[in-house]
């Protein structure tokens, strides 16, 4: 009898280890522990037996039955990809983990949504547009003529001659005056791209806004007052602005626009190089050539846009002197903005 048990035993595990899925495990279940099943066979013939022999037999037979159901249990587990849960899966007794800690806004998103906030004020709305945009709205819509320096692949990441990563914001310009008559005052804020090297001050990636102002008699002077009003509320302060003379291909006249350095109200510090003064962006009234793009009429509209970096603006307001530390995300610095609006 333990012969046949032994044989049995076996058997019934290499069998149930070669099933290959559950019909196939299922078929083993049934050849051995089924109604006609060998080891239900085998507890039938327990009653011919007498005496030591019924009883060691049959304590063999039970002990058996428990430990193939055991296997068949398991490796129907391991088919459902499911893991047994034993007693010690979980230690109750344990402390609970500290609350997470908090994280804390990126200064460039705080300062992105704070410098959105002030032109919300202004009636402005917001609007996006793609980070890989084509040729056409990042240059020849936006009036850079073919054998524009921009245009030069030291500068521009392309991923083919008509598909690159944005390097301005402006192309959302063209994108909005397709889409909408005015009069328009939106921003636009987002990621853009240079293929340059890191140090201080460069970084390949990094934010801009952009704003456009679309109507019948749009003037430079609504530009100035925009742009003060911006200052006044962003930096909290009565800092001056001036316009400087500039060229830009999309606007004409084009400028450059400084504040009265923050850091030492003009006098003349590090921070504005001992000039009194920082520029914060570049802006003019919107170039004809760019309306024709769009589609509107001749001369029915006129428009000012400006685009500034917001990096700088952040650096300015927090006096951080290495722009590479908005892209490296160590938490040593970014932890110093918690609780920062
Ligand atoms: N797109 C320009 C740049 O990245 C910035 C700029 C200048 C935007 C003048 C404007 C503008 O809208 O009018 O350098």
């Amino acid at each position: 009898m333990q012969e046949m048990i032994d044989r049995l035993r076996s058997e019934a595990l290499a069998a149930i280890h070669a099933a290959d899925g559950e019909p196939a495990l299922e078929a083993v279940r049934v050849a051995v522990l089924g109604r006609k099943g060998s080891l239900t066979g085998l507890l039938r013939g327990l009653k011919d037996l007498e005496g030591d022999a019924k009883r060691d037999a049959g304590a063999a037979l039970n002990a058996l039955k428990d430990e193939l159901t055991a296997a068949l249990d398991a490796r129907l587990l391991a088919f459902s990809g499911a893991r047994p849960v034993t007693a010690h899966a979980y230690d109750l007794t344990l402390p609970g983990r500290a609350p997470a800690p908090l994280g804390s806004r990126h200064p460039l998103l705080t300062v992105l949504e704070g410098i959105c906030d002030i032109f919300y004020g202004m009636g402005f709305s917001r609007d996006d547009g793609p980070e890989v945009e084509l040729d056409y709205y990042n240059f020849t819509a936006l009036n850079f003529p073919d054998d524009h320096p921009a245009r030069d692949i030291q500068d521009t990441f392309y991923f083919n001659e008509k598909v690159l990563l944005r390097t301005q914001t402006s192309p959302v310009q063209v994108r909005m005056m397709e889409q909408r008559e005015p009069p328009l005052a939106c921003i636009f804020p987002g990621r853009v791209y240079r293929n340059e090297n890191a140090d201080a001050s460069h970084s390949s990636e990094f934010f801009q806004i952009e704003g456009l102002v679309v109507d019948r008699a749009v003037s430079m002077a609504d530009l100035k007052d925009t742009v003060d009003t911006f200052v006044r509320n962003f930096f909290g302060a009565e800092a001056p602005t001036r316009f400087r003379p500039h060229y830009f291909p999309f606007t004409e006249p084009s400028v450059e626009v400084d504040m009265q350095c923050v850091a030492c109200g003009g006098s003349g510090c590090g921070v504005c190089k001992q000039t009194g003064w920082l520029e914060i962006m570049g802006a003019g009234m919107v170039h004809p050539n760019v309306f024709r793009a769009a589609g509107y009429p001749d001369d029915r509209y006129t428009g000012f846009a400006f685009g500034m970096g917001i990096d700088r603006i952040a650096m300015l307001k927090y006096g951080i002197s290495d722009i590479r530390l908005l892209y490296e995300n160590d938490l040593r610095f970014l932890n110093q903005f918690r609780g920062v609006q």
